[in-house]
């Protein structure tokens, strides 16, 4: 099929390149004429593991082709993914402006019958408001033709993204034309021979299951923060809590990890602009409120057991003035270079506005932070976690990468001056930190308040 994709992030270059890759022909269409003019030479400017390679070898068997001209991927696609983003606006809710713009482009620009696809991840009725701003476009034109707009959305995770596209746990699409639906399942037919993925329902229900699914998962993340908090005041480990409700199935062992925080381009923005829809329609969601404000105060968990390490208080921070921070981990989750709303900068900033020093290191978001951050003398970036160590007072872990599990620390405890290490994400067993000659501190672990 011919299928074209508006925005080429973290969603559209994924989706553009594995529907290329099960023999779809698909046009990636973006404003970025430096991500375009990039992709076109093989650059592929976010880190996703597999994603390179599925990128190169459909653009050199044809299937894939990126462009910046927006007349080509309209005339091009019977299907029109839109993948843009849609950031927080200053209340919280989602901001449609980049939706509605390319709502726009097409119907400005279609010559003949399309299937215009949501993918952006669009609070609900936002599908309505794409029909209309494309109907006015036409009527404007004094063009007549038919369209639909579906909404499909998607459930990747930044990290194993084409991993989850190319073998999703559901294939969720919200229309109520037959006609549509009936493409939407061609599109998706090479991923759905296994077994029944698609689910197709109406259209507002599509739309909420996507805020759903993610504010579900926030929730159990600043739920277990909350019992990691209880825990570690009633002399408990939140470790030995996970594993004792992570037995029962209707609990489960998935996403109850406690650590410093969630972060990302998905959770922060979703649960609150899923509060504020609800808000519009005159409900309060308290739920959600909630999980947004224990998500805010965890990011300040670590800075807070520094403070108290050190003799630092929240008015007074003087006593980290002049000390070096090892900083494990900037991602806002392993497996990718993705820092928006990431724990690490909550940390950093903190850390600098205290007159303390940041040795970071990552193995992918290196690049990220320097373009965050730029050159500044309180933030060193390292090439390896061990030149991180070097000259630093202690060892702080944000981000759970696979190579930081296994950690030496005879080595740490041999770099790092004050033989102390802060653990956001509960990696190691504090017996054996211990034993090891360092002090740890961890999140919701008794041993962590002393
Ligand atoms: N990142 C994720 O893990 C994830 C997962 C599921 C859903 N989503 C949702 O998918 C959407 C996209 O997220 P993302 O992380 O890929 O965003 P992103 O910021 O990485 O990419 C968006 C892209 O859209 C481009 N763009 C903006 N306006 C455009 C226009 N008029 N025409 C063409 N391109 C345009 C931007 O230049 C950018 O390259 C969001 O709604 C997000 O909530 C994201």
């Amino acid at each position: 099929m011919k299928i074209s994709i508006f925005g080429t992030g973290y969603v559209g270059l994924v989706t553009g390149a594995c529907l290329a890759d099960v023999g779809h022909d698909v046009i990636c269409v973006d404003i970025n004429q430096a991500k375009i003019d990039g992709l076109k030479q093989g650059i592929i400017p976010i880190y996703e593991p597999g994603l390179e390679s599925v990128v190169k070898s459909n653009v050199a068997q044809g299937n894939l082709r990126f462009t910046t001209s927006a007349a080509e991927a309209v005339q091009h696609g019977e299907v029109i993914f839109i993948a843009v983003g849609t950031p927080p606006d200053e209340d919280g809710s989602a901001d449609l402006q980049y939706v509605m713009a390319v709502g726009k482009t097409i119907g400005e620009l279609m010559q003949s019958y399309k299937v215009v696809v949501n993918k952006s991840t669009v609070p609900v009725g936002t599908a309505d408001k794409v029909t209309a701003v494309i109907s006015q476009a036409l009527q404007q034109r004094g063009f007549n033709a038919e369209f639909d707009v579906v909404s499909n959305p998607e459930f990747l995770k930044e990290g194993a993204a084409v991993a989850d596209f190319m073998r999703p746990d559901r294939i969720v699409i919200g229309t109520s034309s037959a006609f549509a639906e009936g493409v939407m399942r061609e599109v998706y037919a090479p991923f759905n021979r296994n077994h029944e993925k698609i689910i197709v329902m109406d259209v507002r229900s599509s739309e909420l299951t996507k805020y759903a699914a993610n504010c579900m998962l926030a929730t159990k993340i600043s739920f277990m923060n909350e019992m990691a908090n209880i825990a570690e005041r009633v002399g408990a480990d939140i470790e030995n809590v996970r594993k004792g409700i992570g037995s029962d199935p209707r609990i489960g062992y998935h996403f109850i990890y406690a650590g410093c925080g969630y972060g990302g381009s998905c959770f922060p923005k979703d649960v609150q602009a899923l509060a504020r829809t609800a808000g519009q329609y005159g409900y309060e969601s308290k739920i959600l409120n909630a999980v947004e404000a224990v998500n805010d105060k965890q990011k300040t968990k670590l800075f807070e057991l520094i403070c108290k390490h050190y003799g630092a208080s929240e008015t007074d921070t003087s006593a980290l003035k002049g000390k070096t921070f090892a900083l494990w981990g900037l991602a806002f989750k392993p497996n990718t270079d993705d820092m928006r709303e990431a724990p690490s900068r909550v940390l950093m900033e903190a850390l600098w506005a205290a007159g303390a020093t940041v040795k970071a290191y990552d193995p992918e978001a290196m690049d990220e932070t320097q373009r965050i951050y730029g050159n500044r003398a309180d933030l060193v970036l390292c090439g390896t976690k061990e030149a991180a160590l070097n000259g630093a007072n202690a060892l702080i872990i944000c981000t759970e990468w696979k190579n930081f599990k296994a950690a030496d620390f005879s080595l740490i405890k041999e770099c790092v001056a004050d033989d102390v290490l802060f653990d956001g994400r509960n990696l190691f067993d504090p017996a054996l930190v211990s034993r090891n000659g360092l002090i740890y501190f961890a999140i919701g672990r008794a041993d962590s308040i002393k």
